[in-house]
């Protein structure tokens, strides 16, 4: 238990927990722990304030500590902790997928429950593999992700991924998969704000990728409407439409990754209401929950869902899923955040407050080592130049320096990524700003 007299509060033992995505040497031998949080901030073990400048990992969209979620989540707890998923249901699980379904516009109207993004996004892809196989196209098995993607840790989201140091330690992978380029250039769009004008073209390298392979073979392609994890990749104008078209030309599924951009992020409920562009899939996690309870999603089109419920009634049509796809207690957390969002309208707030943001964030142009700063919505990407032979480095010093100034950032090679709750306020993107300036000029 926390106790704000204790200078400490760092437990015995660090060595037993492998942390996940973590430099464990260097953080056990100086640890940055969390010991609770509320609004917009987080109390370190020492009793520090440290403002939330990246909800978490993209996913406390509401804000920390959000009560109306507790109540949810003990209620349904101690009503029904668990039923089993399989040939059983139990009511909140229908009432969570209906209401994640009514968010979406067109025939997204199917909600396939995970436990997180990368189980979403592996759910997705085999969906996409099914669905062709049963329609007769048994062929169209190659999936096509993205340089710089980031689709998770399954061994289906790493394949399509483009991040080399989340895929060369695991061997060969599957097979069958191909990559578009990435959309990132500086020497076209550095300090674009919002869209860069420059690269839609680069969508059509998925003809390229069609007359290579034959359409005849290709399932799905997979992309981040906004790439999150490898610095924020903001699409060119007109990209994701131009990647819709091409798909739509040659009966490929259109797959977008949300996991980050969902719920509010862009100022709108989803990227494919941002872009004005409609998948035939829609992979969510994170801010669906307010990430109270691990939770994903597939948000899947009539069409394809259709396709499956056909032969013998008693047969199961997807040997597909969890142990606790749609857990009670998640579906709770779900139903009590998007309650919050809607009364809130947390969504139209992050829009309101995204020309502010904007601004803050290119004020700091111009200082030391910063070669690029691009924004959308309340997401905010800030590039420094890579101390030479130590590429890294010079950004998590950053965070590190961050940290003990009482503001989270994350960074991700040499890019800073901010993303912070929507229910920041302007003095808030004020401090975060200015002490990023700070530490910045001081780097
Ligand atoms: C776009 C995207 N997809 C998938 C994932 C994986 O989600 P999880 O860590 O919940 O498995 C992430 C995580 O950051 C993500 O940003």
């Amino acid at each position: 238990m926390f106790d704000p007299t204790s200078t400490s509060n760092i437990p015995a033992d660090l060595e037993a927990f492998w942390m996940p995505f973590t430099a464990n040497r260097q953080f056990k031998a100086k640890p940055r722990l969390m010991v609770a949080a509320q609004g917009m901030y987080y109390t370190t073990n020492d009793g520090r304030q440290v403002l939330d400048g990246t909800a978490g990992l993209w996913c406390v969209n509401a804000g920390h500590g959000r009560q109306e979620i507790v109540q949810a989540v003990a209620t349904q707890m101690s009503q029904l902790d668990y039923a089993p998923a399989f040939q059983m249901g139990h009511p909140i699980a229908f009432e969570a997928a209906a209401r994640v379904a009514k968010m979406f516009p067109g025939d997204l109207n199917h909600v396939f429950f995970a436990n997180s993004g990368s189980e979403a996004v592996d759910s997705a892809l085999k969906i996409a593999l099914a669905y062709h196989r049963i329609k007769g196209n048994g062929t169209r098995q190659k999936l096509i992700g993205r340089e710089r993607g980031y689709h998770g840790v399954g061994f289906g989201g790493m394949s399509v991924g483009g991040i080399p140091t989340v895929r060369k330690f695991f061997g060969g992978l599957l097979g069958g998969v191909d990559h578009l380029p990435h959309t990132h250039n500086l020497e076209h769009n550095a300090f674009a704000q919002g869209q860069p004008q420059w690269g839609a073209h680069l969508a059509e390298e998925l003809e390229r990728i069609v007359a290579l392979h034959d359409a005849s073979n290709i399932a799905a392609v997979i992309v981040e409407p906004v790439a999150g994890s490898t610095g924020v990749l903001i699409p060119p104008v007109g990209y994701l439409q131009k990647l819709r078209q091409i798909c739509d030309k040659y009966g490929i599924l259109l797959i977008f990754d949300e996991v980050i951009s969902g719920f509010g992020r862009l100022g709108t409920g989803f990227a494919t209401d941002y872009f004005g562009v409609i998948p035939d899939m829609v992979c969510l996690a994170k801010g669906i929950t307010n990430a109270s309870v691990p939770m994903g999603a597939v948000v899947v089109r009539e069409e394809i869902h259709k396709a499956f419920m056909n032969g013998d009634e008693n047969a199961i049509e997807l040997f597909h899923g969890y142990t606790y796809s749609g857990h009670p207690v998640a579906c709770a957390a779900a139903l009590a955040t998007l309650d919050i969002y809607d009364r809130e309208d947390l969504f139209a707030r992050a829009a309101s407050l995204a020309p502010y943001w904007q601004e803050a964030v290119h004020s700091l142009k111009g200082l030391p080592h910063v070669i690029d700063i691009r924004n959308l919505g309340l997401i905010a990407g800030i590039e420094l130049e890579p101390i030479p032979g130590k590429p890294t480095a010079r950004a998590f010093e950053c965070f590190l320096r961050a940290y003990e100034a009482g503001i989270l950032i994350r960074t991700t090679g040499d890019i800073i990524a901010l993303s912070p709750p929507l229910i920041i306020e302007k003095s808030h993107i004020d401090q975060l700003v200015n002490t990023l300036g700070d530490i910045l000029r001081q780097l």
